[in-house]
């Protein structure tokens, strides 16, 4: 079995499956375009939550390179790309980093090889947009000369319990022998490969799992709108649904959704549906209803204040966690953003604490930090309201939020006097 392989994008997908691979004897070449990723890893540093300086330690010390230097292609006999797909300003799929990683597939490819896309994106795109770019490049054919396949990536940033080994991982190839490649490569570094009829379908799979999650989560959080002014204790009825040991899965409001799947993938979806000539109703609704859950959040920070007798405008507001979840640094799409920029337009002062996120911005000017969790209690003890976005279990196990004035928690985490929930 081939054992030398390259990965191209080496974030927060792609960093950890060079990590097991590296693990499972793998020559792990990481190729990425940005010169500081690369730096940092060949210096011992990790830039993703998921992997710490020791991890990077233990792969440069297996044999682990980075590089931006693309003719690292021409020696692996497997190449896995995972670099970013984000939507352009117009909202559509912006392909154009998966276009550029085909191309340097292309030109430096060698027959044998097998080739696998990993980045979310819309069903067709392994086929109809990788396939053309890397064969007419490489001058091969796929199926043929090289294999071809897709397989998603199921990473859960911050998951302590489920990683890419013990996750089964999806797997769909141009023909079955791309398949059974694929299959191959992947059973050595994961527990369960498992395979479909084809690219589009592993494509769908991925799509599918998040949309499922986006429907979800807004369906709770509409609940959650209307449950506050019914007087319903959403988090009670969640929990007692819960109990159901079928047909149920439990799903929890929040100030809305972030990070680079749930708020984007679904649009991929909804892309291809309106090429059809209607509309994904559904992942539209989903995105209506998450993104104005920021207005609603501020809208019940501008109440909790009233009901003190106090105007948004002039009150000192610290938001907890400005990351898009729990226990992770990642504050892309993150929630916290509208938020602030809502706050600071009716004139609040705000301020933040979030152990993960050393600095943030928005609009270009810096949202101040109260500092660390355990010298915080003054800047909280100044806030006319907390309001917790994101439960870091370091902020929650401590006793730092006790003696604030006010606390709107949007998590459902936290029981005290001072705390009203969503
Ligand atoms: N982050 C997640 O939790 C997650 C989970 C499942 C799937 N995904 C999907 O995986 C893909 C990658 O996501 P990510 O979170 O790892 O992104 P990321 O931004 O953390 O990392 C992507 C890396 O690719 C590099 N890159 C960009 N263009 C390149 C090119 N042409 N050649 C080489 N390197 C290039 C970037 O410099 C960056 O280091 C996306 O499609 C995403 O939707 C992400």
């Amino acid at each position: 079995m081939a054992d030398s392989l390259t990965i191209i994008g080496l974030g927060y997908v792609g960093l950890p499956l060079a990590q097991e691979a590296c693990r499972c004897g793998f020559r792990v070449t990481g190729l990425d375009v940005s010169s500081s990723v690369v730096k940092g890893l060949n210096a011992g540093h990790s830039h993703v939550d998921d992997l710490d300086a020791t991890d990077v330690a233990e792969m440069l010390a297996n044999g682990f390179s980075a590089t931006a230097d693309a003719s690292c292609i021409e020696k692996a006999d497997v190449v896995v790309v995972c670099v970013p797909t984000p939507l352009s300003d117009d909202g559509t799929p912006d392909l154009g980093a998966v276009e550029s990683a085909s191309r340097s597939v292309g030109t430096n490819l060698r027959p044998g090889t097998l080739v696998v896309l990993e980045s979310t994106t819309y069903p067709g795109t392994t086929g109809e947009c990788v396939r053309p770019i890397i064969e007419e490049a490489s001058g091969l054919v796929a199926g043929d000369d090289f294999h071809l396949a897709y397989s998603p990536e199921r990473i859960d940033p911050g998951n302590a319990r489920f990683g890419l080994r013990n996750t089964p991982k999806v797997v769909g190839g141009l023909t079955d022998g791309c398949t059974e490649a694929a299959s191959t490569f992947y059973g050595r570094l994961v527990d369960q490969v498992v395979p479909t009829v084809g690219l589009r379908e592993a494509e769908l799979a991925k799509l599918l799992e998040n949309t499922y999650r986006h429907v979800n989560i807004a369906l709770v959080n509409e609940m959650a709108v209307f449950c506050h002014e019914l007087g319903i204790d959403l988090w009670s009825s969640i929990e007692a649904a819960s109990t159901k040991p079928f047909g149920f899965q439990a799903f929890y409001p929040g100030p809305g959704v972030g990070g680079h799947c749930i708020p984007i993938d679904p649009n991929y979806l909804s892309w291809v549906v309106r090429s059809l000539g209607y509309r994904f109703r559904f992942v539209e609704l989903a995105q209506e209803v998450s993104e104005r859950m920021p207005a609603y959040v501020a809208k019940r920070v501008q109440d909790a204040l009233n009901a003190e007798r106090k105007a948004v405008n002039g009150s000192k507001v610290v938001l907890v966690g400005v990351s898009y979840k729990a226990d992770i640094s990642d504050v892309r799409e993150t929630p916290a953003r509208p938020l602030v920029a809502l706050l600071r337009s009716m004139g609040a002062e705000v301020g933040y604490l979030d152990p993960h996120v050393p600095e943030f911005w928005v609009d270009g000017e810096p949202v101040p930090s109260i500092g660390p969790v355990d010298a915080a209690s003054t800047g909280l003890a100044d806030a006319d309201i907390v309001v917790v976005l994101q439960a870091h279990r370091v902020v929650v196990d401590s006793d730092v939020l006790n003696d604030a004035a006010a606390v709107l928690d949007t998590s459902g985490r936290l029981v005290g006097e001072n705390v009203e929930r969503l």
